[in-house]
């Protein structure tokens, strides 16, 4: 009975302590501060995502949780236990770096293990387990190649093997697939968010490319010149961004930016954009209104929609869908993307010059300050 209550007990705190939090975490260089202040927590088996520019102070981040730079101000946790001192060794994280550098000299399979050789743990259980960690990557049959043999798609997976063989409770990605090819990181990035899954480890995954971010994250939080500017589910950060930076990051966005006033910003004269209420502005704000082009009808119009007038200043074939820029102001473009139906023939699609209507769902338009 005891013993029961006791381990719904401790199931009880370790699903509550987050795999990595952080409180306060700031890195400055001299009187540069490049991570200003974050808090951030992670759950067990999340696979999470910092999103931003090159420069926004992603690397800098990892590289303090792995322990390879000491923060100037703020803790970090790892599994409920403060590490903030913890040299890197003793931190039970593990890190893949965008450049991973391997052993030329050593196999595969001496790659693999070289960790684990270092720790002293015996040759038939190191064996057992870098034969785990190849047949994770899917490199089984390539563990007596040497690096220079394998592709650079293969050397990424050496290097992911390498890690995960550590079993760690969190492995550090930094912008592990950056070098790939497109096609081979499209297949990487599935193949990735798979292995994540299998071996329930909480991945922090860096990365610059939204389209990354958003098709394997659990979550994404957007950073931008050291400070999170949004976090959430991709859904929401896509949805329903907070800023015009999360808005302009994530995907193509329309913005449209004017003076609001009961109900609706004025984006010039004779332009009136209604918004969604719940926003408690006054009146007289400088706002924003945010649209994503594929919410944007160029036909088919229904009566629930705002409707805007415009003029069709290009139009460009992408196979799968066509993308117009239409004019409804002097100075405001949008972007609207339509998908090419089977059933659509070339003559079916809008020429430069031809005047339309464009509308969308109230609900689609976000407002911005
Ligand atoms: N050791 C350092 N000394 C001085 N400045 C640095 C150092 N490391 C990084 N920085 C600066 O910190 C900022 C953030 O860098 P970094 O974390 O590498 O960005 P990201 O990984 O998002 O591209 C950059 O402006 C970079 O120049
Ligand atoms: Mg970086």
């Amino acid at each position: 009975m005891s013993l029961l209550h006791h381990t719904s007990d401790d199931a009880g705190l370790a699903t509550a302590a987050p795999a990595v939090s952080l409180r306060g975490l700031t890195k400055s260089f001299g009187r540069d501060t490049v991570v200003d202040h974050l808090d951030l927590d992670i759950g067990k088996g999340e696979f999470f995502s910092l999103l931003g520019p090159s420069g926004c102070g992603k690397t800098t981040t990892l590289r303090m949780i792995a322990g390879f730079s000491d923060p100037s101000e703020g803790s970090i946790m790892v599994g409920g236990k403060n590490v903030t001192a913890t040299p890197p060794h003793r931190r039970d994280v593990n890190t893949v770096f965008q450049s991973y550098a391997l052993f030329e000299h050593l196999d595969v399979r001496g790659n693999v293990g070289f960790g684990l050789r270092r720790k002293g743990i015996d040759r038939r259980a190191i064996g057992q387990r870098v034969g785990e960690a190849l047949e994770l990557v899917q490199l089984a049959d390539r563990a007596g190649s040497r690096p220079a043999e394998l592709s650079g798609g293969q050397r990424q997976r050496v290097a992911l093997a390498r890690a995960l063989v550590n079993r760690p409770q969190v492995l550090l990605l930094d912008e592990p697939l950056a070098a790939l090819d497109l096609k081979l990181r499209r297949a990487m990035q599935v193949e990735l968010k798979a292995i994540q899954r299998e071996v329930d480890i909480t991945f922090l995954f860096v990365t610059h490319d939204q389209d990354e971010a958003l098709s394997m994250s659990d979550r994404i939080a957007i950073m931008n010149n050291g400070v999170i500017e949004q976090c959430g589910r991709p859904e929401d950060v896509y949805e329903s961004p907070t800023s015009v930076f999360a808005a302009g990051f994530i995907g193509t966005s329309n913005l449209m930016p004017g003076t609001y006033a009961d109900g609706s910003v004025a984006v010039c004269d004779g332009l009136r954009i209604p918004v969604p209420a719940g926003h408690g502005l006054g009146g007289g704000e400088q706002v924003s209104v945010a649209v994503r082009p594929e919410k944007i009808w160029l036909s088919e119009l229904t009566p629930d929609m705002v409707r805007v007038p415009g003029t069709v200043v290009s139009s460009s074939y992408h196979g799968a869908t066509t993308q117009y820029l239409v004019a409804i102001a002097p100075e405001v473009t949008l972007t609207v993307l339509e998908q090419n139906l089977p059933r659509m023939s070339p003559e079916d699609r809008w020429t430069p010059g031809s005047r339309v209507e464009l509308g969308w769902l109230p609900e689609h338009a976000v407002l911005l300050r």
